[in-house]
């Protein structure tokens, strides 16, 4: 009985080997483990599988892809055919005109691109002495340094300081703070950066007008708007992006999971006129910055074939259509008095256990059942099917829950 060599990412490091379950299969909703055993998932892995598992387009977009040319960077004067299509694809679909995209393997990586795109482009466009980000409380902007020092769940950040300097975390629904600290600090602000609905800290939607007010106090101080929609786009709100759900225009918004939907990692960053311009306002300027990764044409092609399932089974429709199914059964559990609190928002949310009820030991229960979910902490469950789950997969979840709040 060993840990084996495998050091797992969010998970005790003396977890034992032989105690995790390792899937081996998936099709639509459904995954196998290496037991036999199938489970619904309805967390689309990592919130990430839009397009659910065993795709066989997005398979064979990546083998022939990876027939031609696998791999080849992107750094001046290279490039490749998937990664500008990918792109030209994204910003035909952003919610602002002549859009360019940056591209990245992971939403982290995405993050911390946004805030040094942000930055930049303050001193581009003269103003060198913005360089603060302004954030919230609860948010959850990836691991690596930028996005953990943007992040608002202390947890994630203890013992791993000290952070990127220029962060400032703010109470998470409260406008007044904001335009506070935006009439004595705003002249020094790059950006406010924001998930449109809050993911990983439990799924909280924006309360009303909130994300209306962060833009209107980036416009009245100058500054830059960045949404993290590294949950919230290709389709889990019912649109290519949360900005339109929410009719909020941002000024960059960040990507990653569903763009492939995970079949290959990519992330990534769209920014509008006002970012782009900075950037070329200059033909001798060179942007130094960029992963080995940045427009991966394996990633790219994967994320194409990806977007062409999303667009053609029309899967933006079917995610408020299944948002209602699943989350209307919990608000019958919740009458029952089983569940103090649901939040949802389209086809993400979060179930809040009724008093003593642990999620964690909840979770394994559903899993023994053969639903998967996520405890985000000792009280709350989270929600984020896949869009192709059915209905009568939905109603077996919503009966699992049921069952396992009752026993
Ligand atoms: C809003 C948001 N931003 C950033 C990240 C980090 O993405 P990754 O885990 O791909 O680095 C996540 C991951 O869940 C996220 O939900």
């Amino acid at each position: 009985m060993t840990t084996g060599a495998f050091l797992h990412p969010y998970a005790k490091p003396t977890r034992l080997q032989t105690d995790f379950i390792r899937v081996v299969r998936g099709t639509g909703s459904t995954v196998t483990d290496s037991a036999g055993k199938t489970y619904i998932d309805a967390m689309a892995s990592l919130w990430y599988a839009n397009v659910g598992y065993g795709q066989p387009s997005i398979a064979d977009a990546v083998a022939n892809q990876m027939h031609s040319i696998a791999a080849y960077h992107c750094f001046e004067p290279f490039s490749n055919e998937p990664a500008e299509a990918v792109c030209e694809r994204l910003a035909q679909h952003a919610p602002f005109a002549n859009a360019r995209v940056f591209l990245t393997s992971s939403g982290s990586e995405a993050v911390d691109s946004a805030m040094k795109l942000a930055r930049i482009a303050q001193v581009r466009r003269g103003h060198p002495e913005r360089t603060v980000i302004v954030t919230r409380g609860r948010a959850y902007h990836g691991v690596t340094y930028g996005g953990l020092s943007a992040q608002g769940l202390p947890a994630n950040q203890e013992g791993f300081g000290p952070f990127v300097e220029g962060v400032v975390n703010l109470p998470p629904d409260d406008i007044e703070a904001m335009a506070l600290f935006m009439a004595e600090h705003g002249h020094t602000v790059a950006a406010i950066m924001t998930e449109p609905v809050q993911g990983a800290g439990g799924v909280f939607p924006p309360t009303p007008d909130y994300l209306a007010g962060l833009r209107r106090l980036a416009d009245q101080h100058d500054t830059l708007l960045i949404f993290d929609e590294v949950i919230c786009a290709f389709g889990r709100l019912g649109h290519w992006f949360g900005a339109e759900h929410f009719q909020v225009t941002p000024d960059l918004i960040t990507f990653a999971k569903a763009v492939t939907s995970g079949y290959i990692p990519l992330g990534g960053v769209i920014a509008n006129r006002r970012v782009c311009d900075a950037l070329e306002s200059d033909p001798n300027w060179m942007l130094r910055h960029g992963h080995t990764y940045s427009g991966h044409p394996t990633a790219c092609a994967a994320a194409l074939a990806n977007l062409d399932i999303i667009e053609h089974q029309n899967l933006f429709a079917r995610a408020p259509q299944l948002g209602d199914r699943i989350f209307d059964g919990f608000e019958s559990l919740q009458r029952d008095g089983l569940l103090r609190e649901v939040r949802r928002e389209v086809a993400v949310g979060a179930t809040v256990l009724a008093e003593g009820r642990d999620a964690f030991a909840t979770r394994d229960a559903l899993l023994h059942a053969g639903v998967i979910t996520r405890a985000v902490n000792p009280e709350t469950l989270t929600w984020c099917p896949p869009l192709v789950i059915t209905d009568k997969e939905i109603d077996t979840v919503v009966d699992a829950l049921s069952v396992a709040l009752r026993s």
